[in-house]
């Protein structure tokens, strides 16, 4: 079985506002605000990568919880930003930190990324392959975004969120939901090597509406499930931790479901969109502000490009 012990966050200190984007597309505040619930976005340095944004959030974890990072021997980086196709962003990790005896895992789900690197790092905890595993959800979203196109540049932001599991007799992680379809890739895409999704334009390129409708549709069935599956109604729940990618959807997903805004942890208005670390940047922030403690149920819930989706429902042992 595997438990959260430690926790850890970094945006850039770059600050990109709304103000600032009406002066680089045809927007404006008002816009943004209603349609998104976005104020502001952190922008990565121009000679700041995920791999950069990965070890601040490690260091900010290693402030708080000083002996954490003893013992891992795994690290598993969830992003869509690697600086490089090879060496993988864990690898990075792992030379900087020194940390011997460690296996190194990226994986890209997106959105979804932080929730399904935390599902891995359960899975090989509980295999017994692994004791201690570090996970990280970082996008460095700026260097992929054309801020010539008013539709996506008023979302995304960079930075990352870092959690630490062990191995402990009894579970922090209830139960697990994973779910893609393929055949809607084209809605949200950043191509690589080839076109066969779409023009290459090496920019991350999505059909808003689409997206939305999907989402608003999916993330709501996903939960209901997840819950469901974890004998759980939405008012057992202490805290709902989703991507946050539109506060709209957020709304529209939390009405339905029946959760109170008050129960919704999101770092949404002053990072924006950031992809695979949201909601290790919301729990991190959270644990820290003391609002998310020991003793209390979450819901985790990413989604995005792929598109995927993946959702946990945790009780924290141990984290504080
Ligand atoms: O992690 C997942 C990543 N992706 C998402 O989460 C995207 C999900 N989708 C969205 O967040 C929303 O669809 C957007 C924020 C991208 C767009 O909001 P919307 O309410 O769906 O707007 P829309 O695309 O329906 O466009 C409404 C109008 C259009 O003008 P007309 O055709 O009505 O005259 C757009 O051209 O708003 C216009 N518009 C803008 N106006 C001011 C589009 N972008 C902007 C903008 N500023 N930035």
């Amino acid at each position: 079985m595997s438990q959260l012990i430690a926790v850890g966050h970094y945006v850039p200190e770059r600050r990109l506002t709304n103000l600032d984007l009406e002066k680089m597309v045809e927007t404006n505040d008002e816009w943004i605000v209603q349609r998104t619930g976005i104020k502001e976005r952190r922008i990565a340095a121009d000679d700041e990568f995920t791999s950069d944004l990965c070890i601040k959030a490690v260091q900010n974890l290693r402030e708080r919880y000083p002996s954490a990072l003893e013992g891992v021997d795994h690290i598993v980086v969830a992003t869509m930003t690697a600086d490089n196709y090879c060496p993988n962003v864990s690898s990075q990790v792992q030379a900087h930190f020194g940390i011997s005896d460690c296996g190194a895992t990226d994986l890209n789900s997106a959105c979804s990324g932080f929730v399904y690197g935390l599902t891995v790092a359960h899975g090989l905890i509980c295999s017994g392959f692994n004791q201690k595993v570090l996970v990280i959800g970082a996008d460095a979203m700026s260097k992929i975004v054309d801020f010539k196109d008013r539709t996506t540049c008023i979302l995304f932001g960079d930075g990352a969120g870092a959690a630490i599991l062990e191995s402990a007799p009894t579970s922090d992680f209830l139960v697990s939901y994973t779910s893609t379809q393929g055949e809607l890739a084209s809605n949200l895409y950043c191509t690589g090597l080839s076109e066969t999704i779409g023009p290459n334009r090496r920019v991350i390129t999505q059909n808003g509406r689409e997206v939305f409708k999907w989402a608003v549709s999916s993330v709501r069935k996903g939960v209901g499930l997840i819950l469901e599956k974890a004998k759980m109604d939405a008012s057992q729940l202490d805290w709902f931790i989703p991507h946050s990618a539109n506060q709209r959807i957020l709304d529209a997903v939390c009405e339905k479901l029946g959760i109170p805004s008050d129960k919704v942890c999101s770092a949404l208005p002053y990072s924006g969109n950031t992809s695979a670390a949201s909601i290790g940047i919301a729990l991190s922030e959270g644990v820290l502000d003391q609002k998310i403690q020991q003793g209390q149920t979450l819901c985790l819930y990413g989604f995005g490009g792929g598109l995927t989706q993946s959702g946990l429902v945790c009780r924290l042992h141990q984290l504080n």
